[in-house]
């Protein structure tokens, strides 16, 4: 228990850092995140906008990509934290839902938190019910 409050500490302040880079000059909505895989290493990433708005990047799937760029494999992504700034804690998107039931583990969480002590936790089984998986034999 100790241990996970000490990664989720050191997750919400790597997410921090990150958010402080988001590019969002549309929505104006920053949002930074961070992922810790089975080694204990830790990736993050910030939402990164286009004037193509269908081209954002989410923060989530951006911390993720990173995690799996340097070598996690799937299924091995135990936490991730979400940090938004202000007073909320945010949920994921769906699009976010999809790719973290791809990759991270079977039994991982998910935390959103935000400026005060407010947090929200999903377990991944719980996150996206009946998520689309790749059809056998197609
Ligand atoms: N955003 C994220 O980074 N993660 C989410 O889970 C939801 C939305 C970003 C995308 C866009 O830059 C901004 O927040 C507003 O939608």
């Amino acid at each position: 228990m100790k241990h996970q409050e000490e990664s989720f500490a050191s997750l919400k302040e790597m997410a921090m850092v990150a958010c402080r880079n988001s590019y969002s000059p549309y929505s104006k909505f920053s949002v930074g995140a961070a992922v810790m895989g089975d080694d204990g290493r830790a990736f993050a990433g910030c939402n990164v906008e286009n004037a193509s708005y269908g081209m954002t990047q989410c923060a989530e799937r951006n911390a993720v990509g990173a995690a799996i760029s340097a070598g996690c494999k799937a299924g091995s992504l135990l936490t991730l934290v979400i940090y938004t700034p202000g007073d909320t804690a945010h949920p994921p998107c769906g699009a976010c839902r999809q790719v973290m039931h791809e990759l991270m583990a079977a039994d991982s969480r998910v935390i959103s938190c935000c400026d005060n002590d407010e947090f929200r936790v999903w377990a991944q089984h719980e996150h996206l019910p009946d998520a689309f998986i790749f059809p056998e034999g197609s």
